[in-house]
């Protein structure tokens, strides 16, 4: 499996994802400014591994400030952490592994030192610390999704065997954009019960939906999924529809870049097509979220900001021109589903659903 982010001990190395699925490359990030790019550009993405980075490029842009005075320290790690969360504003992951780094910070220093300068060092120190934990415990809250969701994937209804065939036919499930080991840590949050049941054994397939401009369903979701093994069929945007009609799925499972208090996601621009026609079809539609993609603080998804993307992601996303000069483009990367699309939010907490007020609020402890 491929370590989408780790630390060499002196800089972070990143899959550069990017270039999926043609070449498996790594890029060293040393500093803020390579970092804010990364995240920006989509070398790194999806949103637990955006805050990962962040934590990492936080560190490394303070690891060399030199102040004797604490003061000037704070504002040099509140000015890195502003610049960091200006890369994207929709994953609340970036702002809540920001935060994190900050309130470390403010807590190191609790515990005293004979001299500002020394609490500098011990708290940049700290900082690093504090950047490894959350690789570590991404990869073991992951693993705890991706039990819950397949306890709930295990209680699905099995599609019948084809008469006079001895194939075992598991569960199909479709998928949008990437949630997978590459947007996480390891193992991923929509993708985590899917490697569990690959590793116990139980029969699952996955169709992905190419997910369209940057194609994070068919270079990255693919690409992850066909390395562990797992039998995947690439589908376009546009076939969901087709593959349910057919009931060729028994289940949706996506990812989410922030949830509102009342159970809206933001995720992937098409989930909510998805969502919709899973309604349609009467399929469960699963959102698989570490609680740190939980935003308590916002009672609605229409309050979730919604990043915007350069047009040429539409005009020459395939490599080519595939629209006329002198027309328009809108490019949101993400939208909201309404909670009542959602059949169930899995956590690494427990599974919450409605009324999503009070069950992710009991999960966010
Ligand atoms: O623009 P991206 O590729 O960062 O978008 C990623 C997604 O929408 C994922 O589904 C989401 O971040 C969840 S990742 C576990």
């Amino acid at each position: 499996m491929l370590e989408t982010i780790s630390w060499t001990g002196h800089s972070v190395r990143l899959v550069d994802q990017t270039k999926l699925p043609l070449e498996t490359a790594y890029v060293e990030i040393a500093d803020e400014r390579q970092m804010w790019d990364a995240i920006k550009r989509l070398v790194v993405r999806g949103a637990p591994a955006i805050g990962v980075a962040a934590a990492f490029g936080a560190h490394l842009g303070v690891r060399h400030d030199d102040s004797d005075s604490l003061a000037d320290f704070d504002a040099h790690l509140e000015q890195v952490c502003t610049y960091l969360a200006s890369s994207r504003p929709t994953a609340v992951n970036l702002f809540w592994a920001l935060d994190r780094i900050k309130r470390v910070s403010q807590e190191t220093r609790k515990q005293g030192s004979r001299s500002e300068d020394l609490m500098v060092q011990k708290i940049k120190q700290r900082l690093l610390a504090e950047a490894l934990t959350m690789l570590e415990e991404d990869r073991a809250v992951c693993k705890k999704i991706g039990e819950h969701g397949l306890s709930l994937l295990s209680g699905l209804r099995r599609p019948e065997p084809v008469e006079g065939s001895t194939h075992n036919s598991g569960l199909s499930v479709l998928t949008h954009c990437n949630a997978g080991a590459l947007a996480t840590v390891a193992y991923g949050t929509a993708l985590a019960p899917i490697y569990l049941a690959h590793e116990q054994q139980i029969p699952i397939h996955v169709f992905a939906d190419e997910t369209r401009p940057l194609l994070q369903g068919s270079r990255i979701t693919a690409y992850e999924l066909r390395e562990a093994g797992v039998p995947v069929t690439v589908i376009c945007d546009n076939m969901a529809a087709t593959v349910m009609s057919q009931g060729k799925v028994q289940a949706v499972i996506v990812g989410t870049d922030r949830v509102a208090a009342n159970g809206d996601v933001a995720n992937k621009i098409g989930t909510l097509n998805v969502a919709i026609l899973a309604r349609h079809y009467n399929l469960p539609f699963y959102v698989a979220a570490p609680t740190s993609s939980i935003d308590l603080s916002l009672g609605t998804g229409a309050q979730i900001p919604i990043e915007e993307r350069d047009s040429g992601e539409i005009s020459n996303g395939l490599g080519r021109q595939t629209a006329p000069d002198h027309v328009q483009f809108y490019n949101p990367a993400f939208d909201v589903t309404p909670a009542d699309l959602v059949t169930a939010i899995i956590t690494e907490n427990g599974v919450a659903k409605a009324p999503y007020e009070q069950s992710l609020k009991a999960l966010c402890r």
